[in-house]
C-alpha cells in the first residue's frame, strides 16, 4: 500500500475556451494538512471538484485508498470512498434545519417517515465530536453565521465518515474567533487521521495548521513539498511566476478637501452615532471584528438600508439618499462584501454585470436610450485589463469564473464611473496575492484622481498596509482612530474589543 491515501496524476480538464487543468498531480497523506495554493483561476477548485466527483476529468489517474478509479467518478462514489468537500461558496439549504442539512439525501426513515428524533440525535452527537455543544439541530441553517454553517458542513463530512476532507477557502468569510475555532477542529480531524486539503489566499494563516503544500499556476502543477521547506517569498514566487516585491504599495498623496461628512448616523442595531469625514486623496480604512457594524454603516450611507437619524454631506451639501440608485447617481458607490448575494448576477454574462449598473453612461446622449457598443466595449476592456480578469470572453456567465475572478468583476464595474466616493467592503476576499496588489494599485490610482476611498477590511495587514487613516469600530460605535504608519495590531485590537458596558463574547480571540 502506498504511503498516500489519495494520488492524482496527469489530470486534465478543459472547459469551453479554457484549459483549466493541464497534467496536474496531487498526493495526500493521512493525518496531514495539504495547502493547495495558486492564483485565482489556477484550477484549485476544479481539481478538488474532480476528486469529489462534481466534475469528471478528461484524462488522468485517480487512486483513493488504493482503489484505482476506472472511468468517471461521481459524487456518491467519492463519498463512499470517504471524500468530502466543503465548497468555496457554501451550498446549504438555508430554510432547512441543521439536522436536515446534515442528512440531506441520506435521510433516516422509520416506518416510511422521516425519523427526525434519530437524525437530531446523531447530528448532536457528530457536532459534539467537534466540541460544539450549543447548536440546536432544529435551528434553520439560514439563521446561523457563516462560521457555524461551516461547522455543520464539517459535521456532515464526519457523518459520512470522511477520511479525506477538502476545504475550499473556508476562512475567507469567517471572523477571527471563528477561524480559531475552525483551526482547532482541523487539528482534531488531523489527529483522527483525516487527510485535509486546505485552500486559502490568506497566506499569513497557513503556518497555524499546514504541513505540506502543492502549488499550481495557470492550470499546471508547479511544485510540492513540506511547508517548512518553503519561505513565504518562495511560495508566492511559485504561485505568481515572479517575485512580488511590495505587497502593500501605499502611495502618499497630498490630502485635499473634505468630500464626505457623516454626522451622528444611526441605523438599525449596529450603527450608533457614527461620525467621520473622508478627504480627497486619502484611503480611509475601517477595522474591527466581524459584526462590529462596519458593513451596516456603509450600507446605510449607500442607501441599501434605511437610516434612523443623522446627516450625510457630499462636498458640503446635505444628501438625501434613500436607495442605492440615488447614491450611485450622486457619486457614492459601494462594492459589497457578499459577491454572490449582492455584488453579482452570476447567471448574467460578465459584460452585463459590468454594463448594467452603468447604463446611464452607456446610453448617454442617445434620446432613445440606445446602447453605445463602443463605450460598453471600452468599459469592459478597461475592467479586464486593469484587473486581468481570467475569462474565456466577456459573454460567459459570471458563474463560470473562479471565485477570485468573480470578485474582480465586482470591483471592475465601479471603475467605469467617475465617482466621488468609492466604498470597498472586503475588496480582496478570496483574491490571490498578485491580484491584491492590482487592486491596491487601482486604489492608489483613484486616490491620485482625488476620489475618496473607504475600505472595510478584516485583514489587519491589509488595512494597515493600504490605508492613510484607520477608524476602528466595536459593537456599532467608533471606538478609535489610528495612524497606520504609527500603530500596532495590538492597539487596533484593543479598540476593536472595547465593548463598553457589554461583556465581550467568551470565545473572542485575537488570532490574525
Ligand atoms: N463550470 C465552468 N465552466 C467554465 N469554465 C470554468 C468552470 N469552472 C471553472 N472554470 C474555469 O476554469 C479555470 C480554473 O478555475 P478554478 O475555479 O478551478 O480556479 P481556482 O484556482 O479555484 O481560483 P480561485 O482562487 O479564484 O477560486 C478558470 O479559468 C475558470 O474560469
Ligand atoms: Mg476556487
Amino acid at each position: 500500500m502506498s504511503e498516500y491515501v489519495v494520488t492524482m496524476e496527469h489530470v486534465t480538464k478543459t472547459f469551453p475556451g479554457v484549459k483549466a487543468l493541464d497534467d496536474v498531480q496531487l498526493h495526500l497523506k493521512a493525518g496531514r494538512v495539504m495547502a493547495l495554493l495558486g492564483e485565482n483561476g489556477a484550477g484549485k477548485s476544479t481539481l478538488m471538484k474532480i476528486l469529489s466527483g462534481v466534475y469528471t476529468r478528461d484524462s488522468g489517474e485517480i487512486t483513493i485508498f488504493g482503489k484505482k478509479i476506472e472511468g468517471d467518478l461521481n459524487t456518491k462514489q467519492a463519498q463512499a470512498l470517504g471524500v468530502a468537500i466543503i465548497h468555496q461558496e457554501l451550498n446549504m439549504c438555508q430554510h432547512l434545519s441543521v439536522a436536515a442539512n446534515m442528512f440531506l439525501g441520506r435521510e433516516i426513515t422509520k416506518g416510511g417517515r422521516l425519523d427526525n428524533v434519530e437524525m437530531n440525535r446523531q447530528a448532536v452527537e457528530e457536532l459534539a465530536k467537534l466540541g460544539i455543544h450549543d447548536l440546536d439541530p432544529d435551528e434553520a441553517v439560514g439563521n446561523l453565521t457563516v462560521g457555524r454553517q461551516q461547522m455543520v458542513e464539517i459535521a456532515k463530512a464526519l457523518l459520512i465518515n470522511a477520511k479525506v476532507l477538502v476545504m475550499d477557502e473556508p476562512s475567507s468569510a469567517l471572523s477571527n474567533a471563528e477561524i480559531t475555532e475552525m483551526f482547532r477542529i482541523v487539528r482534531e480531524l488531523k489527529a483522527m487521521g483525516t487527510a485535509i486539503v486546505y485552500i486559502s489566499h490568506r497566506l499569513q494563516e497557513l503556518h497555524h495548521i499546514v504541513d505540506d503544500v502543492t502549488i499550481m499556476r495557470d492550470g499546471k502543477y508547479i511544485t510540492e513539498g513540506k511547508f517548512e521547506d518553503f519561505t513565504m517569498d518562495q511560495i508566492i514566487a511559485n504561485m505568481v511566476g515572479h517575485e512580488v516585491k511590495n505587497q502593500f504599495p501605499r502611495e502618499t498623496v497630498e490630502k485635499g478637501k473634505k468630500i464626505l461628512e457623516v454626522k451622528h448616523l444611526n441605523a438599525g442595531k449596529l450603527v450608533k452615532d457614527v461620525s467621520f469625514d473622508v478627504y480627497e486623496g486619502e484611503v480611509l480604512g475601517f477595522s474591527g471584528l466581524v459584526g462590529a457594524g462596519r458593513t451596516e454603516t456603509m450600507r446605510a450611507i449607500f442607501g441599501a438600508d434605511p437610516k434612523d437619524s443623522g446627516e450625510i454631506l457630499l462636498d458640503g451639501k446635505p444628501l438625501e439618499i434613500h436607495s442605492p440608485g440615488a447614491a450611485i447617481r450622486q457619486g457614492i458607490v459601494l462594492a459589497p462584501e457578499d459577491r454572490k448575494k449582492e455584488g453579482l448576477c452570476t447567471k448574467l454574462s460578465i459584460r452585463d454585470n459590468i454594463a448594467l449598473p452603468n447604463l446611464d453612461i452607456i446610453t448617454l446622449g442617445s434620446p432613445t436610450g440606445k446602447i453605445n457598443r463602443q463605450t460598453e466595449n471600452e468599459m469592459i476592456e478597461k475592467g479586464k485589463s486593469s484587473l486581468t480578469i481570467k475569462m474565456a470572453d466577456a459573454e460567459v456567465e459570471a458563474a463560470s469564473l473562479s471565485g477570485g475572478n468573480q470578485q474582480k468583476v465586482v470591483v471592475a464595474k465601479w471603475l467605469a464611473r467617475q465617482s466621488r466616493v468609492i466604498i470597498f467592503d472586503e475588496p480582496t476576499r478570496g483574491i490571490d496575492v498578485a491580484a491584491k496588489v492590482e487592486i491596491y494599485d487601482i486604489i492608489n490610482e483613484l486616490k491620485k484622481q482625488g476620489v475618496g476611498v473607504v475600505i472595510v477590511s478584516s485583514e489587519l495587514p491589509e488595512v494597515m498596509g493600504i490605508s492613510d487613516r484607520i477608524i476602528v469600530m466595536c459593537n456599532g460605535r467608533i471606538t478609535g482612530e489610528v495612524d497606520p504608519r504609527n500603530t500596532t495590531e495590538e492597539e487596533i485590537m484593543t479598540y476593536a474589543t472595547q465593548f463598553g458596558d457589554h461583556a465581550a463574547p467568551a470565545s473572542l480571540s485575537l488570532a490574525s
